[in-house]
């Protein structure tokens, strides 16, 4: 898809279809965008009578199309509903802004241009916009069509242009159309990972798709066969795969972006690409859904593509932890005691508790980069989706200032997160008689989520470390993934990069 930015008004731009948003008419303060008002003139006050007649409401998100009109250039006229403009702020501007490019979307047209940037949007600013613009374009132009022997041929948008208010400098415009189509195109990579079937995504396959991200030679990726895993010692990541007769892989991505003796942000995902549970196995009903269960592997490698994408000057590690969880002769049993590549031993009393299994191993690989910061993301517990249900990721972190920086990039991001504890009085209940430590509370139930990560907590003692437990926000039920957490991950890094070119900037005054 091509971005650019264009100094043409709303009435003379030559596209097929105008984005223009629109304000709820007001009696005491009424408000409208310039280009708003030029269009409504050139189109003899039309769109003012739509308004008083109540035929467009310009509730926040809500949209009106308008072929042929007479009188502007455009071919088409999409309005696109902006709210009330008393209350007018950020949420109702990424309402319109989504609902804009998903209306558009569905049209058979190549070519849109959106009247957005206006400083009279006041609550953003432009460039924030723009980036907007291009992030949505970008993810309501994705299909899922693997294996569909029939694709429906209907166009698709191929140029989006985004009008420069008056007095917007339009290089910084089409600077963030790229940024946000960088991140766009990450959560779309993510979203067809995890769609694809567990018979095709296996863990081999998802090594391949990291290859291939590193073919270029932009990215250094580094895959662990099995034979790999035993002589290291990774006995936790193979345990979990045992039962399978698809073998598992460590894969370690490494982006280059500034010196190479800046210690790296690592990323942590974990690669279940099907979770039956093994010998704890599931329930039937949805077990289709746990193909989802290599979400957090998904959200590292969309999170690298836009690295490739956008270029920040940091460098960023990325440890995929992949395997099949399945019940077979050989698998994992209920009371197996295991030991991890750290060398604590594991009780697994239950073996569908596998992803924290898989993890521990990858937190441990981790170490071995010095990172300034490890992430995981994991579709962990089920108890994260009956706590935070579909809107929030759990957070939980050793250091509070990691949780805040990661809290303010799902703000930024609109991929919200909310932190969760990880006290001392909840590690007690992972105590285990014949091990180190158990893979599930030994003392009842409750709090489920936060024993989970209590676990993983025990093997990232050697550095800031967060997890995140995507489970109930890595897909949405029968319409497939997310994307999530992308768009917080890649807002981490994107302000950890601006945290860096402060600190290159402050560093003669800190010698002060
Ligand atoms: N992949 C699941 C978690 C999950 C379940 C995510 C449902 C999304 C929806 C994970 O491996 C799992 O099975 N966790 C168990 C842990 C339990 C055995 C302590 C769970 O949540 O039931
Ligand atoms: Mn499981
Ligand atoms: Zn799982």
């Amino acid at each position: 898809m091509q971005f650019s930015a264009s100094s043409a008004t709303a009435t003379d731009v030559s596209t097929q279809c105008l984005v223009l948003p629109v304000f709820k008419p007001h009696q005491q303060a009424p408000r409208q965008t310039p280009a708003f008002e030029g269009v409504d003139q050139a189109l003899g006050g039309l769109l003012q009578r739509l308004l008083s007649n109540g035929d467009f409401s310009a509730a926040a998100g809500t949209t009106l199309l308008l072929p042929e009109p007479q009188g502007i250039a455009a071919q088409r006229l999409l309005l696109v509903g902006l709210g009330d403009p008393e209350t007018f702020s950020e949420p109702a501007l990424r309402s319109a802004i989504l609902a804009a490019f998903s209306a558009a979307s569905k049209l058979t047209i190549e070519d849109v241009a959106a009247a957005f940037t206006d400083p009279l949007l006041e609550d953003r600013e432009p460039e924030w916009q723009a980036r907007l613009c291009a992030e949505n374009a970008v993810k309501a132009s994705y299909r899922y069509t693997h294996g569909k022997s029939t694709v429906n041929e209907a166009v698709t948008l191929a140029r989006v242009t985004v009008l420069a208010a008056e007095g917007i400098d339009t290089s910084r415009i089409d600077e963030s159309l790229a940024l946000g189509a960088g991140v766009g195109e990450g959560i779309n990579f993510a979203r067809e990972l995890g769609n694809l079937p567990a018979n095709v995504l296996t863990p081999r396959h998802l090594a391949e798709q990291a290859v291939a991200l590193g073919d270029n030679g932009a990215l250094k990726v580094t895959v662990l066969d099995e034979d790999e895993l035993e002589a290291l010692g990774a006995g936790a990541l193979l345990a979990v795969g045992k039962g399978s007769r698809e073998p598992s892989r460590l894969i370690v991505l490494e982006y280059q972006g500034a010196a190479a003796d800046q210690p790296p942000h690592v990323l942590v995902g974990k690669g279940i690409t099907f979770d039956t549970g093994g010998i704890s196995i599931k329930p039937s009903a949805n077990m289709d859904e746990m193909r989802y269960d290599m979400g957090g592997a998904a959200s590292v490698m969309g999170t690298f593509k836009t690295l490739l994408e956008v270029k920040p000057a940091i460098n960023v590690v990325g440890i995929i932890a992949s395997a099949e969880n399945m019940p077979d002769g050989n698998a994992l049993k209920p009371g197996d005691v295991i030991t991890t590549l750290k060398g604590l031993t594991v009780e697994v009393l239950n073996t569908d508790a596998e992803g924290r299994l898989v993890l521990s191993d990858a937190l441990t690989y981790a170490e071995r980069f010095k990172p300034a910061s490890v992430v995981d993301m994991a579709t962990l517990t089920g108890a994260m989706v009956i706590a935070l249900g579909s809107e929030a990721s759990g957070v939980f972190s050793n250091d509070d200032g990691l949780a805040e920086e990661l809290l303010e990039a799902a703000d930024e991001s609109w991929d919200r997160a909310w932190q969760l504890p990880i006290w001392d009085e909840y590690h007690k209940l992972l105590e285990s008689n014949f091990a180190d430590l158990a893979n599930i509370s030994t003392r009842g139930g409750g709090a489920g989520s936060i024993t989970a990560a209590c676990f993983l907590s025990r093997f990232a003692e050697n550095y800031r470390w967060a997890h995140l437990d995507i489970a109930g926000t890595a897909w949405d039920g029968k319409n497939g993934a997310t994307g999530r957490p992308v768009g917080l991950l890649t807002q981490y890094l994107f302000d950890r990069e601006a945290e860096g070119l402060d600190a290159d900037q402050l560093g003669p005054l800190e010698e002060v």
